[in-house]
Order: C-alpha cells, then sequence, then structure tokens
C-alpha cells in the first residue's frame, strides 16, 4: 500500500483535540505548498519519527487544560526540538505543560476581535499592529510559562498571542485558520515557510510526478482494474494511474441509468477516445431498474444501487485475468475519518462511488490520492491535464438520479428528470456561476400540480430547483441565484420539458436541511 504520507516532503503535523477546524488548518498549511498530516493528539512518536517533521501545530478543543483527564500534548512535541504553534485550547496547553497558567475566562469571547500587538515576533513579519481575528474560547492563560513573552492582546484577552523566540514556541488565542481571521494565511506561511523552514516543494507537479514513480514500484508488472465513475476523484486517480503503467490499467465505466444527460458520452469521450486508456464500458441501465422497481425509500434506494453495483462490477473484474490491484479514488478526509473511528485503512467504503470487491479476488489497493483534499485532487487533476469539465465536475451522489427522483424510479421519471437538469446545469454554466457553486441540479418531486398552458389545464410534476455554495458538503448555504436566471429556468422547464408544469427554488440551507432531498 501507497503510504498516506510521502515521507520525503517537509512536514508540519497538526495534533487534534478535537477541533472542528483540524482539517481546515492542514488545507490552509497546504495552501503554503507545504505537506500536513492531522494525527490524533495522542499520536506517539513510533508514528511520527518516520517523517521529516519540522513543525507541529496544536489545534483547538473543546476541553479546558486544567479538567481531569484533559487531552495533552506528548512528551516528543518538545523533546523534538521542532516549532511549535498552538491555537486556542493548543495554547492554553504550551501555557499549562510547560509551567504557566490557564483560568476561566471572565467573560466568554466569540466572534471578531481585534488584536494589538505590543512587540516584534518573526510570526507577524510584514502584518499590521492591529489584526481583525476570530475568537472562539472560554478559558485565557493568566501566567506565561518561562521563556515566553505576551505578543499581542485583546480586549478581553489580556494574552492573545505569546511567543517563545528561543525554542520557536508560539501561542495564538484567536483562529488564524477561519476566513474571518482575514490575514491568517500570512500568519501561518511565517510560521510554515519562515520559522519552521519548509521550503514549499509540496505542489501538484511534483506530487504528480513522485505519485507515478511510487504507482510503478507498487504494481511492477500487476494488472490494475479501476471502477471509473466519471467523478473527480476516480478520474483523477485513474489517470495518474495510467500515466504510470499504460495499459497494464483497465477501467470499468458501468453506466446504471442513473446518469446526468450527457455524462456517459462524456467519459467515453475523454477516457476512451482522448486519452485512449482500456475502458470497459457495462451497460447496466436495466439491472439497476429493476432492483429499484417498488422501491421508495431513500435508504433502501441506496442499499440497492450499492448491492447491483458490486454484483455488476464484480462479473466484469473477473473476466480480467490476473488482475492483482484495484484502484480506488480514496481521498485524505476518508484516511482521517477512517483512522478516526479506528477502523482499518484498507476498508472499502460503503459510501463510495467505486463499491466493493469480494475477498477471494485477492486484490491490492492502489490508492494514489490517499494524502489529499478535494482541491488538491483537482490541482493535481490540472496538472495532468484534465479537462475542465471532470476537473471541476459538481460532486455527483453513487446513487445518482434515483436519489433525485422523489418515491418510485422509473425509466419515465429518469427521463424527464434529466431534461429539466439538463436545462438547469446549462443555464448555470451560461451564467459564470457553476465553479461557485458547490452543486446545483433539479429534483422530480412526487407531487403532481394543477397548471394552465394555452387554453388547456394541465396536471403535472413540480420540480424543484436545488443549488447550493459550500467549503465542503459539511454545511452548505442555498445559492442566491439571480431571479432573472431562475425566471429563465422555470420558463425553459415548463416549456421544454413535457410532464413537468411547475418548477420551485429550494431555499433551505444545511442545517436543517440536507443538499439531496432524499
Ligand atoms: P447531503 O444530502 O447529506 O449530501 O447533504 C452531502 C454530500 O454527499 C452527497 N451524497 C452522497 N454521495 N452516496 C454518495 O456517494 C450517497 O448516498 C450520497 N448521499 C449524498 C451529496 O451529493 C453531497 O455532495
Amino acid at each position: 500500500m501507497i503510504d498516506a504520507v510521502p515521507t520525503r516532503h517537509e512536514t508540519i503535523v497538526v495534533l487534534d483535540f478535537g477541533a472542528q477546524y483540524s482539517q481546515l488548518i492542514a488545507r490552509r498549511v497546504r495552501e503554503q505548498d507545504t505537506f500536513c498530516e492531522v494525527l490524533p493528539f495522542d499520536a506517539t512518536w513510533e508514528r511520527v519519527k518516520g517523517i521529516d517533521l519540522r513543525g507541529v501545530i496544536l489545534s483547538g478543543g473543546p476541553n479546558s487544560v486544567y479538567d481531569d483527564g484533559a487531552p495533552q500534548a506528548p512528551a516528543w512535541v518538545f523533546a523534538s526540538g521542532v516549532p511549535v504553534l498552538g491555537i486556542c485550547y493548543g495554547m492554553q496547553l504550551l501555557a499549562h505543560q510547560l509551567g504557566g497558567s490557564v483560568i476561566p475566562g471572565t467573560a466568554k469571547e466569540y466572534g471578531p476581535a481585534v488584536i494589538q500587538r505590543d512587540r516584534e515576533t518573526p510570526l507577524f513579519d510584514g502584518l499590521p499592529d492591529q489584526l481583525d481575528v476570530w475568537m472562539s474560547h472560554g478559558d485565557r492563560v493568566a501566567s506565561l510559562p518561562p521563556g515566553f513573552a505576551p505578543v499581542a492582546s485583546s480586549e478581553n484577552s489580556p494574552v492573545a498571542v505569546m511567543a517563545d523566540a528561543q525554542r520557536k514556541y508560539y501561542g495564538l488565542q484567536f483562529h488564524p485558520e477561519v476566513v474571518h481571521t482575514p490575514r491568517g494565511p500570512d500568519l501561518l506561511r511565517n510560521f510554515v515557510r519562515e520559522i519552521c523552514g519548509c521550503p514549499g516543494t509540496w505542489t501538484p507537479g511534483n506530487f504528480v510526478e513522485e505519485s507515478i514513480a511510487a504507482i510503478r514500484t507498487q504494481v511492477g508488472a500487476g494488472r490494475v482494474i479501476c471502477g471509473l465513475s466519471g467523478g473527480v476523484d476516480s478520474s483523477v486517480a485513474a489517470v495518474l494511474v495510467h500515466r504510470a503503467i499504460g495499459d497494464q490499467l483497465t477501467c470499468i465505466f458501468v453506466d446504471n441509468g442513473l446518469l446526468r444527460a450527457g455524462e456517459v458520452e462524456e467519459v467515453l469521450d475523454t477516457f476512451d477516445r482522448n486519452m485512449r486508456m482500456k475502458l470497459i464500458h457495462v451497460d447496466a441501465r436495466e439491472e439497476f431498474l429493476a432492483a429499484l422497481v417498488e422501491v421508495t425509500n431513500p435508504e433502501t434506494k441506496r442499499v440497492r444501487i450499492g448491492n447491483t453495483f458490486v454484483r455488476v462490477f464484480e462479473r466484469e473484474a473477473r473476466k480480467i485475468e490476473d488482475a492483482r490491484f484495484l484502484c480506488q479514488g480514496t481521498v485524505y478526509p476518508d484516511v482521517i475519518e477512517s483512522a478516526s473511528t479506528g477502523a482499518g485503512s484498507a476498508k472499502i467504503k460503503t459510501h463510495h462511488n467505486v463499491g466493493g470487491l469480494p475477498a477471494d479476488m485477492k486484490l491490492g489497493l492502489v490508492e494514489p490520492l490517499r494524502a489529499l483534499f478535494k482541491d488538491e485532487v483537482r490541482r493535481a487533476g490540472e496538472a495532468l491535464g484534465l479537462p475542465d469539465e471532470i476537473v471541476w465536475r459538481h460532486p455527483f451522489p453513487g446513487p445518482g438520479l434515483a436519489i433525485r427522483v422523489i418515491g418510485e424510479v422509473t425509466a419515465e421519471k429518469l427521463d424527464i428528470l434529466r431534461a429539466a437538469d439538463l436545462i438547469v446545469m446549462e443555464e448555470v454554466r451560461a451564467a459564470g456561476l457553476y465553479r461557485e457553486l458547490w452543486q446545483s441540479f433539479a429534483v422530480l418531486t412526487d407531487t403532481k400540480t394543477v397548471g394552465v398552458m394555452g387554453d388547456f389545464r394541465t396536471y403535472g410534476y413540480a420540480v424543484a430547483i436545488r443549488a447550493v455554495v459550500a467549503e465542503d458538503a459539511m454545511t452548505a448555504d442555498w445559492a442566491r441565484l439571480p431571479h432573472d436566471l431562475l425566471a429563465k429556468m422555470s420558463n425553459r422547464i415548463v416549456n421544454e420539458v413535457p410532464g413537468i408544469n411547475r418548477v420551485v427554488y429550494d431555499i433551505t440551507s444545511k442545517p436543517p436541511g440536507t443538499i439531496e432531498w432524499e
């Protein structure tokens, strides 16, 4: 298995004390072209010693450092001699563990604040004396540990920043990783590039080169199969493996009949005709539809579709003699999540578009994107020369349009939805909004409503348009699409798609709604 951590790269480790923002910190560090790994707060030296460790960031967390059993930073952090940045709880840990003290604050500080800097420190090089920051804490540092000096204060935090210039230990009471701290990236850059001295070699181009070499070493002359869905992750993974081993790779593309308009053609065009990858196109539309007859429950739809996928994929995969490896588009958030639940990293995700394979096929896993966040997958895709339509494609759920047809799924309803959905996509693209939106699509409700067209009354389906903005799919806000754009979509859908006579716009955020309707 290819390790998630390319140890050749200088690495910053984020120790996760249960913060909402640990992954975000890692993403921000990586934006400085520096590799960054998120590890549980109690990661052992054994886990870390092979890494080219250049700095440690202690994350925020929900605890109070003085509580019994509150998580502490392991001893290796201070023994390793590398710079340390403590953020919020992480700063309080520095104070608590190195000989200072932390007390409950008289006023909790939550939200925007301004800090005033009173002392020079390399962490603030190039930054003004006053900074807008985002605070979120109840406790505060009362006395500094030996070696530390106060650097900046805010109205409610006498010590908003502290530094030990000798040991290169820094504490921030605020969150530099969130967008509400506008100069946060500069601060992290100073820490990563100047204080830790990371040269910035973690670039998409380097990643691609190194992955190709690693894949060649891993698979040798073996044959690899890959389930290609047309989504960003599986596409980039497949192209990377293809670049490494050419025709030793066979991709299997299952048309489940639940894809959006034009997607099958696009996948065949891109990978078969243009990139000349070995691609098996399986037309399993009828098999999937048959599995969905009379099913209305969303979770049952998912299970039926998942099972059908595994059956179809396995049947095709077995035809490829002497296949030894399975390529998957597992990405870094999956790795972190499976590590935190204690699940084995080789476990095939049930949610994954690619599905699983039976154990008796004894395939090794090739997961070239294990170290990447989604935005890095896209940058790698660009470095590989994949077309924009694939690299910037909106996420699409494995169960596809089946969870966007509310109620029973039929071929007729799928056709109606595909036609309406195509109009939404075309108009979003024409308005230049595709990249700004996280997802945008149509949903076919199972409600029929009365309408009037010309001299006739109609009785047809109501369709919903869903468009959201998001940084990841955990939270999302409904997109404030221009009224003219909504009007155009509505007119076109009602006029061009037989069977639909009403269009509504979904103005629910997540939470409390979900992005999909089912
Ligand atoms: P929700 O609807 O939970 O969706 O807000 C969050 C993100 O996940 C996608 N999604 C799925 N992806 N299989 C998938 O592969 C699924 O069953 C599934 N359900 C939702 C959804 O499109 C959004 O990006």
